[in-house]
């Protein structure tokens, strides 16, 4: 039997996210949306492509959350997009609303499920979503550093004009402006980028890294980058549906782990049917550990100003 996946929210990453995991025959898909009409069309419009890309997984468009009982792993999509000029924590009060009530009505119908977060802003979203649903710190998960770090791993294989599944790159900290991407970590074939390209050339790239968001915004100007988040989104998934044990940088709740206390923040995680395995510590120079404090430290700044009921 197929596993069972919920994606809330079908707009640009959601859908693009239930037309990932269908493709990849990884689980049956529903995709809901408060939208009349939305769920229920995209979701027959991807049936439809099931001849011709070959794939067997059922999808199904709702707004009705009993359809979405006894799901695998809920994806959280739902919300509103950044806007030219909008910061990610512009988003906080709305989709801090959101995120509550439909994790709610997705926990009551799937209290064994895993729940990965992708609205943003995300390392705010993932504690909204973890009080909302009560579920213990291994099951509540959120998508950034897997599409910071494929962004970061991008501009490097433009740099150095090497194929970019060469490069492994590892990006901590929060989904914003405070993100830290981590040079002595990030690697071409196994060698350290910091021998193969100037600090100035690294500096640069990592600017792009963290305006990387902002960058398809500016471009799109009606919505935010889709493409390469679903793709996140659908490896992590995959990497929870299959029990793959792999090791991507994903927002957690820290107890204590890297000295940060009672925040979520993008460290290196094992990811398998469990949801958060194992969190990797690794170590860090005095000066990476300032800026994951720095990050960290913003992103309870913002979970202090929540102000909803959640
Ligand atoms: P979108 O506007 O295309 O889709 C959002 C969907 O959520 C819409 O279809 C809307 O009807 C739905 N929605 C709103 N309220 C709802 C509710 N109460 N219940 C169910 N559905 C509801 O936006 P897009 O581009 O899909 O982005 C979604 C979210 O993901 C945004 O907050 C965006 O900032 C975030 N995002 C986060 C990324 C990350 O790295 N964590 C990357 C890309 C986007
Ligand atoms: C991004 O990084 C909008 O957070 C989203 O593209």
């Amino acid at each position: 039997m197929y596993k069972k996946v919920t994606v809330i929210g079908a707009g640009n990453v959601g859908a693009t996210t239930a037309q990932r995991i269908a493709e990849k025959d990884l689980a049956d898909v529903v995709l809901i949306d408060i939208a009349e009409g939305i769920p229920q069309g995209k979701g027959l419009d991807l049936l439809e492509s099931a001849p011709i890309e070959g794939f067997h997984s059922r999808i199904q468009g709702t707004r009705d959350y009993d359809m979405t009982r006894d799901s695998d792993l809920v994806i959280v999509t739902a919300g509103i997009p950044r806007k030219p000029g909008m910061s990610r924590d512009d988003l906080i009060a709305t989709n801090a609303k959101i995120v509550s009530t439909v994790v709610k009505e997705a926990v009551l119908r799937s209290p064994d499920a895993i729940l990965l977060l992708v609205t943003n802003p995300l390392d705010v979203m993932c504690f909204v979503a973890k009080k909302a649903s009560g579920f213990p710190r291994e099951k509540v998960i959120g998508m950034a550093g897997v599409l910071d770090a494929a962004r970061f791993r991008t501009f490097l294989s433009m740099e150095l004009d090497v194929s970019a599944e060469n490069i492994s790159a590892l990006v901590l900290g929060g989904h914003g402006d405070s993100m830290v991407p981590m040079p002595r970590y990030t690697t071409v074939a196994g060698i350290p980028i910091t021998e193969l390209l100037p600090a100035k050339t690294i500096e640069a790239l990592i600017r792009r890294t963290r305006d990387g968001g902002a960058e398809i915004v500016n471009l799109i100007k009606t919505g935010s980058a889709f493409y390469a988040p679903s793709s996140a989104v659908t490896e992590m998934a995959e990497a929870i549906l299959k029990d793959q044990k792999k090791i991507l940088p994903c927002s957690v709740y820290l107890m204590g782990e890297y000295g940060i206390q009672g925040v979520f923040i993008g460290v290196p995680v094992k990811l398998g049917a469990g949801g958060v395995e194992k969190i990797i510590e690794i170590k860090l120079t005095d000066e990476e550990q300032r800026l994951l404090n720095i990050s960290a430290d913003a992103v309870r700044s913002i979970v202090l100003k929540l102000d909803v009921e959640v």
